[in-house]
């Protein structure tokens, strides 16, 4: 057999399907988004159909069995019913009839298959195995929608917009393509993937009345990377790390998360470990706005989330000054992956009513906290950069009313292969902290969902660095 793969205008064609289960219901799907005009014929359709046609006018059932007369006129009959002789006898007269049949459970006994769709309206992608494997086409699937994002249907409605206008205004097939190629790589497409429409209409509309290609201005993505675990990105994390010119990054990006930049990508280090601010705050600044300037893509990639104990808001403030085009992409924050990969959950009806995200960080050999505040039982405080501090921190908890045995837990490099949790209390959390050879990061956990870690605890990180080709 061979197949060609077609898209056809299915808009008020007919499709009778045969059957009313769950196979049936399965095909019904995607051919009712396609317009079709569908009859469906069988003594029982089940719930889930009668919920999905409610108010569909371009859906009908009969209630009884098949008759051959009901192929004619058809442009495409689905076989679905549970009775494979009757499906067989279906696919048959179809042929003879030069219809096209899809046999649901044995499709190369048909002439049609029906394919998986990633659907990004108006543009489809049809995935077919050839009937030779559904379990793998739904992996296919699977990997193009997590790469593919679902605002490209915004990008290929604006390019059929101005797809006109464009073709009156260059006449030359090659300027055509050159507009469109800047369209696509600069930050007027990223203004309409962000969501910025209006914005991207008026840049597209402005340079279509200058008669010239789009200007390839630079722009900035601030972008969390999450606190190590690669898979802890999100998908729009990864699309732009994959589009980057230069990336400036700190410290706290993993090693595999660096390995997910595109290759050819300029990469600046620029620090920030406690005492060591390899490049200041305000030199970043600067450096973001020139290299957009120069019309790159700048990727400004933070540890966990920017927008969380990581400056990203002064970064912002400088490229609003500076009018660069930007957006931002939230990350995990070291909070929530840790207490999750160290099964402590952040909130519990029984133990923590709030939680509060403190920085533990030493300015001049004290941490300065309004220290009523955060004394207090069933919420959960978690320090950021508190290590150094955990001393000060623990006493002043002590003093302002919380009892000595309050939970506490560190967890060191949380959500990588290196993770350690060391449990203890606010007693003994400094000598557990001075008796440990630790590497930072580490984050600090207290109060009493700290107790829950013992029965909730699943990451096992050793159990992981004994299997090979393990790569995080
Ligand atoms: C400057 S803050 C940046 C926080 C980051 N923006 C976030 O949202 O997670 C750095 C601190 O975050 C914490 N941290 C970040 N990643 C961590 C990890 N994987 N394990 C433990 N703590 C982490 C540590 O307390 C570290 O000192």
């Amino acid at each position: 057999m061979s197949y060609l793969p077609l898209f056809i205008d299915t808009a008020g064609k007919k499709c009778l399907i045969i059957g009313g289960g769950k196979v049936a219901c399965r095909k019904l799907i995607p051919i009712l988004k396609s317009n079709m005009s569908v009859v469906m014929i069988s003594p029982k359709i089940i719930d889930e159909i009668i919920n999905n046609t409610k108010e569909n006018k371009n859906f009908v059932h009969i209630i009884r069995k098949f008759e051959k007369n009901d192929i004619s006129d058809q442009f495409l009959v689905v076989a679905a019913t549970n009775d494979k002789n009757t499906n067989l006898q279906i696919a048959k007269l179809a042929k003879k009839n030069n219809i096209l049949v899809n046999m649901a459970e044995d499709s190369l006994v048909g002439n049609t298959l029906i394919p998986s769709v990633v659907d990004r309206s108006p543009i489809k992608i049809a995935i077919s195995s050839g009937a030779a494997s559904p379990i793998l086409t739904r992996l296919i699937k699977t990997k193009l929608e997590t790469v593919i994002p679902y605002s490209f249907s915004k990008l290929a409605e604006i390019m059929m917009d101005y797809r006109n206008k464009v073709k009156k205004t260059f006449s030359r097939i090659s300027d055509r393509r050159k507009f469109w190629e800047v369209f696509l790589d600069g930050p007027v497409s990223e203004m309409v993937l962000s969501g910025h429409i209006d914005k991207a209409k008026e840049a597209i509309e402005k340079s279509l009345e200058e008669g010239k290609i789009l200007h390839k201005t630079g722009e900035v993505y601030l972008v969390g990377a999450g606190p190590g675990d690669p898979e802890l990105l999100s998908f729009k994390a990864l699309r732009l790390m994959q589009k980057a010119d230069v990336v400036i990054y700190d410290r706290l990006v993993s090693e595999p998360i660096m390995n997910l930049i595109r290759q050819d990508a300029e990469k600046i280090y620029v620090g920030k470990q406690r005492a060591d601010h390899t490049m200041p705050q305000e030199n970043i600044n600067q450096l973001l706005s020139r290299l957009a300037i120069e019309g790159k893509k700048v990727l400004r990639l933070k540890g966990g989330d920017p927008f969380i104990f990581g400056r990203g808001g002064e970064e912002i403030e400088s490229l609003i000054n500076d009018d660069i085009p930007f957006q931002i992409v939230p990350g995990i924050t070291a909070a929530s992956g840790c207490a999750s990969y160290a099964g402590i959950p952040l909130t519990h009806r029984d133990h923590s009513q709030a939680c509060i995200f403190v920085t533990g960080h030493l300015k001049d050999g004290t941490v300065n906290l309004n220290w009523k505040m955060l004394a207090h039982e069933k919420q959960t405080l978690i320090f950021y950069m508190g290590m150094h501090g955990s001393k000060i921190i623990c006493e002043e908890l002590i003093k302002n009313g919380l009892k000595k045995t309050t939970p506490a837990a560190l967890i060191v490099k949380g959500t990588t292969i290196n993770q350690e949790v060391l449990i203890g209390n606010l007693e003994n959390m400094p000598e557990i902290i001075m008796n440990n050879k630790i590497v930072p990061p580490t984050l600090l956990i207290i109060g009493d969902v700290v107790k829950l870690h013992n029965k909730l605890k699943w990451f096992d990180p050793l159990s992981i660095k004994n299997k090979k080709n393990f790569n995080f």
